[in-house]
């Protein structure tokens, strides 16, 4: 067991007045779940095994209700994750903006990717979607505080200054040591056909408008040529629904006395 696990009973204890308090100001005491998680994660740096059972406890739930939500959110992390937590927004607005400049910066400074934390545990990188800052794109988010206007100027400045512990938003605490990455294993999952290759980026005729048909190319040649395995679903979906139409309209007749 570990040392936070041993611990884990105690903060639970300091804890339990605020979380009461949180819970009272909801009319369902389901309401609570998000702050009740932001609470733990505050003090122990990410939302261990121990809060979601805590917080199924209190609240009332499912351990499985309360995982899912949390998987949920970027803003809630499922694991250690290093002092610094780094989410830079990929959404569409920033992406206009820069992001891709920005979002390679931070890798090549960093010397890791996406979802990975640097070997000294300092710093967790993460590219996420809209963080709904649009008009201060491009964004990124650092332990759950903004920054703005980001560009890759700013990044050397904004990294040193965390280095030093001078940067404006403090760092995280750490309870346990973070693994150097939590990316879903692709090839693996692709090899073992739980993931098809256009979900990689790779395109695919089957995967027309998704990942790997970014300017929607794919779709558009489905569109034109008439694609027959592609119109096929759709007119079998489309027959299939306007019999199930006409069938309640009898039915619904029928009852009437029409
Ligand atoms: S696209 Fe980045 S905040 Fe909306």
């Amino acid at each position: 067991m570990s040392e936070r696990e041993k611990n884990f009973p105690a903060l639970r204890e300091r804890l339990r007045s605020e979380c009461e308090r949180i819970i009272a100001q909801y009319e369902q005491k389901r309401s609570a779940l998000l702050p009740l998680m932001h609470l733990f994660q505050a003090h122990e740096g990410f939302v261990s095994p121990q809060a979601m059972q805590a917080a199924a406890e209190m609240l009332d739930i499912t351990p499985a209700e309360v995982e899912g939500t949390v998987s949920f959110y970027t803003l809630l992390y499922p694991r250690p994750v290093g002092k610094y937590m780094l989410q830079v927004c990929r959404g569409l607005a920033c992406s206009i903006n820069g992001a891709e400049d920005v979002m390679a910066s931070f890798r090549e400074r960093l010397g890791i990717g996406h979802m990975q934390t640097t070997d000294d545990g300092l710093f967790s990188y993460e590219e996420v979607e809209c963080l709904a800052a649009c008009d201060r794109a491009t964004c990124m988010q650092v332990n759950l505080e903004f920054a703005y206007d980001v560009t890759p100027q700013k990044i050397d400045g904004m990294l040193d200054a965390m280095r030093a512990g001078s940067y404006a938003v403090a760092p995280m605490a750490q309870t346990e040591s973070p693994e150097r990455t939590w990316a879903i294993p692709q090839d693996a999952q692709v090899a073992g056909g739980k993931k098809s290759q256009g979900a990689r980026g790779v395109p695919r005729p089957d995967n027309a408008g998704g990942v790997g048909d970014p300017s929607g190319v794919i779709m558009l040649d489905n569109i034109v040529s008439r694609d027959v395995k592609f119109f096929t679903g759709t007119n079998e979906r489309a027959i299939v629904d306007s019999r199930a139409v006409v069938e309640t309209v009898e039915e619904e007749g029928a009852r009437a006395g029409h």
